[in-house]
């Protein structure tokens, strides 16, 4: 793996994030964003019922056998899926990366530093609430792009990501470095809802079936399809919610 560039706060910086590159990234707007995540994630705690569990229930049976494996998840956000894996894979070291500080800052104090954190969900009609979270010791964050991981070839057992691939810049680099980190024989698990931001993203990717011909001709073999997993995606109290429809694909390096 390489050296990270440098540290804040204790998270590793192997990209040399910009100060015009930060403030252009709405995913390092504290409030706004982190706050949401972090509420979402936490919504089972917090009012029952955990949004994202489709993303889990899709993935789980895809999951390796065994312990003492190396597990990442790209674009890990405030880091509930990957810290759920490190948990489920004691012997096992799990990485989550993302390329917003403020998530990973968030993810540390929930799941490394075990602080209390309180969560400000007032405007949504939710109130404030305190959470306690936990001291994974196998967990470890960093920042850095999807498009240029900082991890050897061939030294992943299992690389997840969920709402990433539609946002990144260079969906084809990211994918390409998934395959270049996996090792052979191992999973790529993705859930990913198609709300492409860029015009030559939907030439690109849309519909479906041209992101597995892309997969195939990067070297994946798909193990798993399926083009409805729904994931809804509470706004507020009175239970309004936004409703993703998600492409959720396994593919393994061959
Ligand atoms: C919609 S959020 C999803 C977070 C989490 N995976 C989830 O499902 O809730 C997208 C996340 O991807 C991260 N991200 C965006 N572009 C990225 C990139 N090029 N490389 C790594 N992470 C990226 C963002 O910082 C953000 O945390």
């Amino acid at each position: 793996m390489r050296q990270p560039i440098s540290h804040r706060k204790g998270i590793p910086f192997y990209y040399p994030k910009s100060a015009l590159e930060f403030q252009q990234d709405m995913y390092e707007r504290y409030d706004e964003i982190v706050t949401r995540q972090s509420l979402l994630h936490n919504a089972d705690l917090l009012w029952g019922g955990y949004p994202f569990q489709p993303v889990f229930d899709f993935a789980e049976r895809h999951y390796p056998q065994g312990d003492n494996i190396n597990i990442l998840e790209i674009g890990c956000g405030v880091g509930r899926w990957i810290a759920g894996l490190a948990k489920r894979y004691p012997d096992s070291t799990c990485w989550g990366i993302d390329y917003s500080y403020q998530m990973l800052k968030r993810a540390n104090e929930f799941w490394i530093a075990g602080k209390e954190v309180v969560l400000d969900g007032s405007d949504r009609g939710l109130g404030q609430s305190s959470i306690q979270r936990e001291q994974i010791e196998n967990l470890k964050l960093g920042l850095a792009k999807a498009e240029d991981l900082p991890f050897d070839d061939n030294t992943q057992n299992l690389v997840v990501n969920s709402f990433l691939l539609d946002r990144l810049e260079e969906p084809r680099k990211g994918l390409e470095e998934m395959y270049r980190v996996l090792q052979v024989g191992a999973r790529l698990i993705v859930v990913t809802p198609l709300n492409f931001k860029r015009a030559q993203h939907w030439e690109l990717l849309y519909p479906s079936h041209k992101i597995s011909e892309l997969l195939k001709e990067i070297g994946f073999t798909i193990v798993d399809w399926q083009e409805d997993i729904h994931v809804n995606e509470p706004l507020d109290r009175h239970g309004n919610y936004l409703s993703w429809k998600c492409l959720g694909f396994v593919v393994e390096k061959i």
